[in-house]
C-alpha cells in the first residue's frame, strides 16, 4: 500500500519554495494537502490575499497532489490524527519562530502514530514574506479592499483599527509591526474619523467638513494603502443624501459606514451630556439605515448603527432595544459607544448584546475607557476595537513642543534632537528622490 504523506500549506502565494516541498512530497507516496483556513492563517500571521475557496483551486491543479482537505487550526495534531500520515512535508524554517511549537506537536504526535516528519532545506532567496511586501507595493483594488473587512472579522478574534487621517498616518497604519513572542502585529485596517480629519482642516467636529471634502482626505489614504478603512458617517445627514455617500464610498473599496443615532446640530459624543445632544427616535434611524442598506451594491459593504444611549445617559435598556431594531432594519453590525472611564457600562451592554439572538459585528471605540486590553474586549463579545483618535492626539503635541522650543531658543537646534533626521525624512516616501 502507499504511503501517506500530508503537507499543511497556506497556499497564498505560492512559489517555487512550495513547489519544491510538493515535489519532494510525492516521491514519498500518495499527498494529501491540509489547507489552512483564513482563521488558522490569522492566529498567526497576517490574513492571506486570497480566499479559502481561492486558495484551493489552486492547489487542487498542482502537480502530484491527491487530495486537499482543510486544516482548521494552525495546530496540526487534530488532522494527524484524523488522517494518520506515515510523513509530514515542512520547510525546515519552522524550528524558529511563531510555528515552533505546532513543530514539537507534530514530532510527537508523529511518534506515537509510527510515522516521520521530514524537513526539507528552506529555498534561499524567496520568501512569502517578500512576496507580501512586494504585492503592497503593487497595490490592491477597490474590490479587494472592501471584502478585507469582512474576512477579518469572521478569521480574527478581535479586529485592530487605527484611526488615520492623511496619506502619512495611513501609511503608519499600513507598515509598522511589533514582534510579541515571535508572533507579528500590526493594525487590520484604518478608521476615519469625523473627529480629527475636521481638526486637522481647523474645523469643529459639527458636521462642517463636507462629504466631498472628507473624501480627499480619504482619496490620499487609498492611494498609499492597501488595508481596509471604515467611514465615520456621523449622522450620516439626510437619508437621500446617504444614499450617494453609501454608493460612493463603496465603489471607493471603502469597507464600512457608521452612522450615530443623533438628530440636529452634531457634537463630538465625548462631550456626552456637557453640551446639547438629542438621540434620533427609533423610528428615524431605522429609516436611515433601510435607506443606507438599500443603496450598497455587494454585501461586503457594511452599515454599522452606532447607538449613542450610554453618551447621552439613557440607559442599557435604550441601547439594547436600539441594537436590536437597528439589526432588524438592516444594520451589518452595531457600534456601542461610552465615555466612561470605568468599562463596568460597556461590559454590561456586551453581556446584554450577547444575547440578542440576531445579533451582528459588535464594535467599540475605547478612548475613555482605554486601560481595557484587547483580549478582554475579545472575551467580552466585541469584534473590531477601534483607536479612534491617537495619531493626530500624539501628532499635535510633538508639533507644539517643537514650535514653542524655536521661539524660546530664537534657533532650531534644541528642537531637533527629537526630530526626524533630514535623511530619514527624504528617504520615507518612495520616489522621493
Ligand atoms: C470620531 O473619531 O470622530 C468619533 C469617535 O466619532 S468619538 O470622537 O469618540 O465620538
Ligand atoms: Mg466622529
Amino acid at each position: 500500500m502507499k504511503k501517506k504523506v500530508y503537507i499543511g500549506m497556506s497556499a497564498d502565494l505560492v512559489h517555487h519554495g512550495h513547489l519544491n516541498i510538493i515535489k519532494e512530497a510525492r516521491k514519498l507516496g500518495e499527498l494529501t494537502i491540509g489547507l489552512l483556513t483564513d482563521k488558522a492563517i490569522a492566529s498567526y500571521k497576517r490574513l492571506p490575499y486570497m480566499a479559502y475557496e481561492q486558495r484551493k483551486i489552486i492547489v487542487e491543479n498542482i502537480k502530484g497532489v491527491k487530495k486537499v482537505v482543510i486544516q482548521s487550526t494552525l495546530d496540526y495534531v487534530p488532522n494527524l490524527l484524523k488522517y494518520k500520515p506515515d510523513f509530514v512535508i515542512h520547510g525546515d524554517d519552522w524550528k524558529h519562530g511563531p510555528q515552533k511549537e505546532t513543530r514539537q506537536r507534530v514530532i510527537d504526535t508523529l511518534k506515537k502514530l509510527n510515522g516521520k516528519l521530514i524537513e526539507i532545506p528552506y529555498t534561499k532567496g524567496i520568501s512569502s514574506s517578500m512576496l507580501n511586501k512586494s504585492i503592497s507595493e503593487i497595490g490592491t483594488t477597490p474590490e479587494i479592499r472592501k471584502k478585507r473587512l469582512r474576512r477579518l472579522i469572521e478569521s480574527k478574534p478581535i479586529v485592530r483599527i487605527l484611526e488615520a487621517h492623511s496619506g502619512l498616518s495611513g501609511i503608519i497604519c499600513e507598515k509598522i509591526s511589533v514582534e510579541i513572542n515571535d508572533i507579528k502585529h500590526e493594525f487590520d485596517g484604518m478608521w476615519s474619523s469625523s473627529l480629527t480629519d475636521s481638526t486637522l482642516r481647523g474645523k469643529p467636529d459639527i458636521e462642517a467638513v463636507d462629504v466631498t471634502s472628507r473624501l480627499q482626505s480619504l482619496n490620499d489614504i487609498l492611494e498609499c494603502t492597501t488595508k481596509p478603512i471604515i467611514y465615520d458617517g456621523d449622522t450620516g445627514g439626510r437619508p437621500e443624501h446617504l444614499a450617494f455617500t453609501v454608493r460612493t464610498l463603496e465603489r471607493l473599496g471603502i469597507s464600512a459606514i457608521i452612522i450615530e443615532d443623533k438628530t440636529g446640530l452634531k457634537k463630538n459624543s465625548l462631550f456626552g451630556t456637557s453640551v446639547k445632544q438629542t438621540q434620533d427616535s427609533i423610528e428615524n434611524f431605522c429609516h436611515k439605515i433601510k435607506m443606507a442598506h438599500n443603496s450598497k451594491v455587494t454585501e461586503d459593504f457594511m452599515i454599522i448603527a452606532r447607538i449613542e444611549s450610554l453618551i447621552l445617559k439613557n440607559g442599557l435598556n435604550d441601547a439594547i432595544k436600539r441594537a436590536k431594531a437597528y439589526i432588524e432594519a438592516g444594520a451589518d453590525g452595531i457600534m456601542i459607544h461610552s465615555k466612561e472611564k470605568k468599562t463596568d457600562e460597556i461590559l454590561e451592554f456586551c453581556s446584554m448584546y450577547k444575547k440578542i439572538p440576531n445579533k451582528k459585528t459588535l464594535i467599540a471605540v475605547p478612548t475613555s475607557y482605554n486601560s481595557i486590553y484587547e483580549s478582554e474586549l475579545a472575551e467580552a463579545g466585541i469584534n473590531v476595537v477601534i483607536y479612534a483618535n491617537h495619531m493626530l492626539r500624539s501628532s499635535y503635541p510633538a508639533m507644539l513642543d517643537t514650535a514653542k522650543k524655536i521661539l524660546l531658543h530664537e534657533r532650531s537646534k534644541e528642537a531637533n534632537e527629537k526630530l526626524m533626521p533630514v535623511k530619514e525624512i527624504l528617504e520615507l516616501i518612495p520616489g522621493t528622490k
